[in-house]
């Protein structure tokens, strides 16, 4: 038998909102360290416990565990303001957390003019735009590419510099809101005083996650990586341009959090037992009719961080078959496998067809993925609440073998299945 790995990575196999957070906040219980590797405030995870539901959008989902700490790697873009929110929303319930977090100095970090300027290009793109969540996501996670005008979490320890570095980026940030877009521009004085109070209040915080994390390896301390997004999101891999602006996938672990790729561990792919998008980009089995509507209401499908509703379609094991390849994942969790109970029927993609033809691969293009027709397989339903289950046996035979033929399909076993939110509803299969 193979030796038992150490350390866990949660990635996302589709666009996102697979209920990651729910996943990590369980499994943190057997892990010392929980670390988010990538994204920022765009994502959204929701943890619920003893009859309450908590949403986070930048802390860790492993916040509720006494023993964990919390890491925020230098691939995460913080905006924070964002994150002291959260931290004074969550402590009540998440003991002594400003002790247990830390945050990457080498974190990039979201200000003012990266979600003005997010706003005003989404608008100005009209149709063609990309959908975003509005965070600031992508110029920050742009200007740290561009190197000139990005600031580091650590440079909060430098507020000399730090407000002479501000006042330079807001006059060459204005300069594009009055002159391109005619706008009014950023007070650089009035920033700096809302920023230096969030840099002061974080400073504690602050800490090399990358030495800290090496040391956690070279003990052999559990660490649970946290993907936000999923790999359909992923900058290189995912159905560009419709993408986020982060490594979504777990190739983004090792550089986000700063560890050694062999040091990542088991690696479990979150699906859930349909698929969803939000925001524009193909999706080939998305349903615009009565079952998409039924599927959003059951599943309550409605963004965590913007409340858009989500787009639903049949699960597409075809796309996730390709992300459970490009991840080299170990095993696969299906989460709100409840919500399909009740369907007046059910299929699964298994591949695509362009003009009448089979693709041998998940396409690389929107286009190609634009005219990409579905196959669908259709599979029996079942109408029983399946939300109390606790065993798969306890599942009815029509659910199993749903289980059982993604497993076929996609070539992973299905390690963990979900079927509500609480932690208690999760089933464990050996
Ligand atoms: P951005 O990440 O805000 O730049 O948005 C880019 C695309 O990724 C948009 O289609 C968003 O709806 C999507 N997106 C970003 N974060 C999430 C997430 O956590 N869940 C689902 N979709 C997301």
């Amino acid at each position: 038998m193979a030796k038992r790995k150490t350390n866990t990575l949660i990635v996302g196999l589709t666009w996102g909102d697979e209920a990651k957070g729910k996943i990590v906040d369980l499994l943190a219980a057997d892990h010392d360290i929980v670390v988010r590797y990538n994204g920022g405030n765009n994502a959204g995870h929701t943890v619920a416990f003893d009859g309450a539901t908590y949403k986070l959008h930048l802390v860790p989902s492993g916040l509720f565990r006494e023993n964990v700490t919390c890491v925020i790697g230098g691939g995460v873009v913080v905006d924070p303001k964002v994150l002291l929110d959260e931290i004074a929303r969550h402590e009540a319930k998440a003991p002594r957390l400003r002790r247990r977090l830390l945050v990457s100095s080498r974190a990039h970090t979201i200000w003012p003019w990266h979600t003005k300027l997010e706003a005003l290009s989404e608008k100005h793109q009209g149709k063609g735009k990309i959908g975003t969540t509005l965070r600031g996501i992508g110029p920050a996670y742009a200007d740290k590419a561009n190197r000139v005008h990005a600031i580091r979490i650590g440079e909060f320890l430098r507020p000399d510099h730090l407000q002479k570095k501000v006042q330079r980026i807001v006059e060459a940030r204005n300069e594009v809101f009055v002159k391109v877009f005619g706008e009014a521009g950023l007070d650089a004085a009035a920033v700096w005083r809302e920023y230096a109070a969030y840099g002061e209040a974080i400073r504690p915080m602050i800490a090399d996650t990358t030495a800290y994390l090496l040391r956690a390896v070279a003990e052999g301390r559990r660490i649970l990586f946290e993907g936000a997004q999923g790999t359909l999101l992923d900058i290189d891999h995912g159905t560009y341009p419709y993408v986020t602006s982060s490594n979504a996938s777990a190739a983004g672990a090792w550089p986000g959090a700063g560890v050694p790729a062999r040091a990542i561990g088991d690696i479990l792919g979150v699906v859930k037992a349909y698929t969803t998008r939000v925001g524009e980009g193909p999706f080939p089995t998305e349903l615009r009719d009565d079952i998409g509507s039924q599927i959003r209401e059951q599943g309550h499908e409605y963004g965590t961080t913007t409340g858009r509703p989500r787009r639903c379609g049949w699960l597409d094991t075809f796309a996730i078959r390709y992300a459970a390849r490009l991840n080299g994942i170990d095993g696969i969790v299906i989460t709100l496998l409840d919500v399909l109970g009740g369907l007046p029927e059910l299929r699964i993609c298994t591949g695509y067809t362009v003009d009448g033809k089979p693709l041998a691969d998940f396409p690389d293009d929107p286009a190609t993925l634009e005219q990409a027709k579905p196959v669908l397989e259709s599979l029996e339903p079942w109408k029983e609440d399946i939300s109390c289950a606790r065993s798969y046996r306890d599942l009815p035979r029509a659910t199993r073998a749903y289980v059982k033929r993604v497993e076929e399909v996609i070539g992973a076993p299905v390690r963990i299945i979900s079927i509500g939110p609480s932690r208690e509803q999760t089933i464990f299969r050996s």
